[in-house]
């Protein structure tokens, strides 16, 4: 049997070595977003199916047995396209999603907002914002160039960045000493973040919260319900048990 992973996450990557391990044969997908992508074990494709009908159309070809979207929270698009595919094609789907932040002892004294544009408006009077919301929210961000703008991003960006901001090139995990480090150095005044989830990238909030540095923090898009798991082990469960228990391809929670 054939599982499809929807990947780009670290936790699609852990479900293939799982997957492979237990002799399943797995296909890997990829944006083709990143230069250097960490490749996951089993066979791997890279680059969009172009739109629902592509991704149907490709799930069809193999053919799939199951669908696993284990995209980032973030990834919007992909995630309701897979809704539209595996129900098009009657191809059992389950979503990986890492739980968010919203339980982090101090989630509460962040400021929550819906998106890039409400980040930068409600972060608009700080002078060194640490900016670690990704490389496509960049565009949202140009008015400030008139500050010391520090941004932290896994490749090089697609266009010049202004004079002033430093660009700091690295891939998580990061470590607790190793965020309050930066934020020390550079003297951030505010951390803007997205609701990513996870400990790979969580210790920024860990510093910024002793450090007294504000936190503006993109809460998760909402998107069409569907059965969802938070772990690797729950999918591979579902996966071993044939997908009986999820026959039914219609979305559900
Ligand atoms: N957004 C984030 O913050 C973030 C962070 C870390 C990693 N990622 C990973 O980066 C990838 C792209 O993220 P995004 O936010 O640009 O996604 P998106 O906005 O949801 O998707 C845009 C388009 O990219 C293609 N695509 C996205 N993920 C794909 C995948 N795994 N395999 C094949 N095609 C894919 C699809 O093209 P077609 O319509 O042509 O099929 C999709 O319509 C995702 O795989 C995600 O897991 C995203």
């Amino acid at each position: 049997m054939t599982i499809v992973i929807l990947g780009g996450t670290a936790e699609a990557r852990q479900l293939a070595s799982v997957l492979v391990a237990d002799g399943v044969d797995v296909i890997s997908s990829l944006a083709g977003r990143v230069r250097r992508p960490n490749l996951p074990p089993g066979r791997v494709r890279i680059g969009g199916f172009g739109g629902v009908d592509g991704l149907a159309e490709y799930l069809r070809r193999q053919p799939a047995a199951a669908l696993v979207d284990a995209t980032h929270p973030f990834a919007a698009t992909i995630s309701e396209n897979a809704i539209g595919a595996a129900s098009r094609t009657g191809t059992p789907l389950i979503r990986l999603e890492r739980p968010g932040w919203t339980d982090h002892p101090r989630a509460s004294s962040w400021i929550w907002v819906r998106d890039a544009a409400a980040a930068r408006a409600v972060a608009d009077s700080a002078r060194r914002p640490f900016l670690t919301t990704g490389r496509q929210s960049l565009a949202e961000f140009g008015s400030w160039a008139d500050r010391d703008v520090l941004v932290r991003l896994v490749d090089p960006p697609a266009k010049p960045l202004p004079e002033r901001w430093t660009v700091i090139m690295s891939r998580g995990p990061y470590s607790y000493s190793d965020e309050r480090q930066i934020l020390s150095e550079y003297a951030i005044d505010v951390l803007l973040s997205k609701d990513s989830g996870g400990a790979h990238t969580v210790a920024k909030l860990d510093a910024a919260g002793d450090l007294g540095v504000p936190v503006v923090i993109i809460a998760r898009p909402d998107h069409t319900p569907v059965r969802t798991v938070s772990t690797v082990a729950e999918v591979a469960a579902w996966c071993r048990a044939g997908n009986n228990v999820c026959g039914d391809p219609r979305p559900r929670i």
